[in-house]
């Protein structure tokens, strides 16, 4: 069967999207598939007839992409997809309705706030606090905010990218990462970036950030974390696999931050390098999730 794979867009992280269906693509065609690029446009459509596609690896990030709306094309022209469907991928893109699923599955969140456009309202909690848009990736439009008097930047900021912009408590942790794979966890990662936080540089400049495999954490909290993934993967109703990004404070409470359908797959990536120490090497990995869509 002929493979599309689905890269690039229209999203804010159309770049990072272009290096992982790059790595995608190149596994594929070495394992002997018969697949193509695709730049995906808004006559995706057209696109994936004029290629013959019979089967999609998305490799899309953001918005247009890992928000459900591509599965969504790609439901109604019965075309089988990796990873998350529909349902799945618009609630995990979306920071504040993932925050109330994970909530509910008894994870732990950092006290936060929902802000349209144009609203003010006064903080609940203390500052620092992380000002984000409600559904981006790669930490595009995040700041952190220590005065006052820069959360009207921080909030202009985060405006750019989405009319919904959540407001939260600055948790004080490691960042600790999981990789999911057919619904189990295969191991945590622990990022040190050299920047205030992971930021966009800190994720894709080598040298911008230590990976230390496995985090340092206590084995029982390791364990937690580990099964605090595979809850999230599993409350969200996610297919195949993920990343689920977490801060672990040192009193051993780990906040979930975000669960990621579509995770990067750079050179600089956490998911296959986690796989990678659960010995699934990159076109393993590809493979399995290849394999997952039903091909
Ligand atoms: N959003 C980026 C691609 C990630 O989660 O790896
Ligand atoms: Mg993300």
């Amino acid at each position: 069967k002929k493979i599309g794979v689905l890269m690039g867009g229209l999203s804010a992280e159309r770049e990072v999207s272009l290096k992982s269906g790059a790595a995608v693509l190149a596994t594929l065609k070495a394992k002997g598939y018969r697949a193509v690029g695709i730049d995906v446009s808004r006559d995706l459509p057209g696109q994936l007839a004029a290629d013959g596609i019979e089967i999609a690896f998305v490799a899309l990030h953001g918005r247009f992409g890992e928000d459900g709306s591509v599965q969504g094309v790609l439901e109604l022209m019965g075309i089988p997809y990796t990873g998350s469907g529909v349902l799945a991928s618009a609630l995990a893109i979306d920071k504040v309705f993932s925050k109330i699923v994970f909530r509910s599955a008894g994870l732990t969140v950092a006290p936060y706030q929902v802000l349209r456009r144009g609203e003010k309202r006064p903080l609940s909690f203390a500052l620092p606090a992380v000002v984000k848009p409600a559904r981006e990736g790669s930490s595009v439009g995040v700041s952190i905010v220590k005065d006052p008097a820069n959360m009207d930047a921080a909030l202009d900021e985060a405006f750019r990218y989405d009319h919904q912009v959540l407001v939260e408590r600055f948790i004080d942790g490691r960042e600790v990462q999981v990789g999911i794979l057919d619904g189990t966890a295969l191991g945590a990662i622990e990022i040190v970036p050299k920047n205030e936080f992971y930021d966009f540089e800190a994720k894709y400049t080598p040298g911008m950030a230590d990976h230390i495999l496995p985090a340092r954490l206590p084995s029982p909290i390791y364990a937690e974390v580990l099964k605090a993934g595979e809850v999230a993967h599993a409350a969200l109703s996610c297919d195949g696999y993920s990343r689920v990004d977490f801060l672990v404070t040192e009193a051993g409470e780990a906040y979930i931050l975000e669960v990621n359908t579509l995770p990067g797959m750079t050179d600089l990536s956490l998911l296959p390098e986690i796989a990678r120490g659960a010995g699934i090497d990159f076109p393993e990995l590809i493979e399995r999730i290849l394999l997952g869509s039903g091909l």
